[in-house]
């Protein structure tokens, strides 16, 4: 967008001028905005319009005075209703904008009936605004909402592109599973009111699409090994599913995963890597996405902005596994009551992950080195015998963000750990043969982006802060 000096004129904006960029120009300027009406309120013959176009935060303030514009089409501005106003940027007497909009030509491209158009001025809850998900995009919080992630995506593309990573596009229908948890999502082309059997009465998959069971894909990593054992450093950044029936504020049946995988790296690498990357984003929506990031502060939670400021500055805390169980059971004997019992060798539960980031610690910990038995096959077995080179990050209100591990690149450990996870080995004979092939020791992790985005915004719940949420029981939108 330019604003051009006419001769003998004002400046003159040229059409369809993003509204972030109007409210930069000056008094004077002649422009063409577009956008939806947020509200209007009409004080003595003057009407004063609320607009957006999404651009940013702040809306445009359209002053239409009395016989300016056909009394027919002011009584078709309403909330929700799609707008283009011509006319010239004035200083603005009212507080929170430099300049307003006053209106020459009103154009109304749709109209909205006020009687049943849902969003209103009125605060919403995110309840009544799920249900409206095709609408919710035009409120001040969802607009702040899909800006960030906006924002977010960007500077992850960024900071591995600058850092020299191949982005991989890993494919989206697979026949493994990488986590080995079975959490899949079958994908098939057979009618299931008509199955093929074979002789035994079995589902005949080899009549399906691809000859074999398929699936849609959990996680990018296995596909990423294979290309950081060519490319050295990659990444991923995809959406993954998983058919966990976890209806909780923080899963999602699909969400999208960034999975950086690298060659001649192990979990020291890794961790300093997620590290930089967590606070190279965090730096990049705090600068980019200010306004929206204020809104957040103001209205969804007052400790958002402080925190992500004290992120970017302060180093990440580092712990053991068995020096967190530690902690854990320390913090039980002084008689805090845990809901899942701790004891060396529990997985970690939301409870855990949030009094050691929350209370023990107060900033991002990573804990290292878990029980291989609740850990996933591909992680490194470290020489005790009992743990694995794991690492996840954990981070205040959110618990888990990060996941990610150095990878068993010796053959016949990986072998033995698939056999002893009762995994069928035929399934990852592909994944077997890097390792006897060249292999090198190599490290990745997975960051789910919904929840970098709880955590950027204070969103509570995780359907938030994805455009269309998918969990059990929702996929309307
Ligand atoms: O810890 P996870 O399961 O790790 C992996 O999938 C590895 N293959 C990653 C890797 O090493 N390349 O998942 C990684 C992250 C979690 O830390 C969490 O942030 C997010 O993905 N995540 C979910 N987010 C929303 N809904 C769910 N159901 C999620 N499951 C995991
Ligand atoms: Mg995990």
């Amino acid at each position: 967008m330019k604003a051009v000096n006419r001769p003998g004129g004002a400046n003159v904006i040229e059409k369809g001028s993003y509204i972030r960029d109007i409210l930069r120009q000056p008094v004077g300027t002649t422009v063409e905005a577009h956008g939806w009406v947020k509200t209007r309120r009409d004080s003595r013959g003057i009407h004063f319009i609320q607009m957006n176009d999404g651009s940013g935060f702040s809306d445009l303030q359209v002053v239409v005075e009395a016989g300016v514009v056909p009394a027919e089409t002011l009584a078709r501005v309403t909330t929700g209703a799609c707008l283009r106003v011509c006319g010239e940027l004035v200083a603005s007497p009212g507080a929170g904008q430099a300049v307003e909009l006053k209106a020459r030509v009103i154009e109304v491209y749709g109209d909205a009936d006020s009687a049943t158009y849902p969003l209103q001025k009125k605060g919403h809850t995110m309840e009544f605004l799920r249900e409206i998900a095709h609408l919710r995009a035009r409120s001040n919080t969802f607009g702040a909402v899909f800006r960030v992630r906006n924002v977010l995506s960007a500077a992850i593309h960024r900071f591995f592109q600058e850092r020299g990573f191949l982005y991989v596009h890993s494919p989206i229908l697979t026949t493994s599973d990488c986590e080995g948890a079975g959490a899949l999502f079958r994908v098939t082309t057979l009618d299931l009111m008509n199955l093929p059997r074979t002789p035994s009465g079995e589902v005949d998959t080899t009549a399906d699409f691809f000859g074999r069971p398929a699936y849609l894909t959990v996680s990018g990593q296995l596909e990423a090994e294979i290309f950081a054992l060519a490319f050295t450093n990659v990444y991923t950044f995809g959406p993954t599913f998983r058919a966990e029936q976890s209806n909780t504020p923080r899963h999602l049946a699909e969400f999208w995963m960034v999975e950086p995988e690298m060659a001649f790296a192990d979990l020291d690498d890794d961790r300093r890597l997620a590290e930089e990357f967590l606070k190279y984003t965090i730096g990049a929506v705090l600068e980019e996405a200010r306004d929206d990031l204020e809104f957040f502060n103001k209205r969804i939670d007052n400790t958002v902005l402080a925190t992500l400021e004290h992120v970017v500055t302060s180093g990440f805390e580092h712990v053991t596994y068995t020096e967190a169980i530690r902690l854990l059971e320390q913090a039980r004997d002084q008689g805090r009551q845990w809901e899942f019992p701790v004891h060396w060798g529990a997985d970690l539960q939301s409870e855990h992950e949030r009094y050691l980031t929350e209370e023990v610690f107060r900033k991002p910990v990573v804990v290292t080195d878990y029980p291989k038995e609740i850990k996933a096959f591909y992680m490194r077995l470290n020489d005790d015998g009992r743990t694995v080179r794991a690492m996840d990050v954990l981070v205040p209100r959110i618990g888990e963000i990060i996941g990610g591990s150095q990878r068993e690149e010796r053959y016949d450990i990986l072998r033995e750990r698939i056999d002893a996870q009762g995994l069928n080995a035929d399934d990852y004979w592909w994944y077997l043969d890097l390792r006897r092939y060249g292999s090198a020791p190599h490290a990745g992790f997975g960051l789910g982006l919904e929840r970098m985005m709880m955590y950027l915004t204070g969103m509570k719940n995780i359907r938030d802060v994805i455009p269309f949420a998918r969990a059990p029981g929702e996929a309307r939108f």
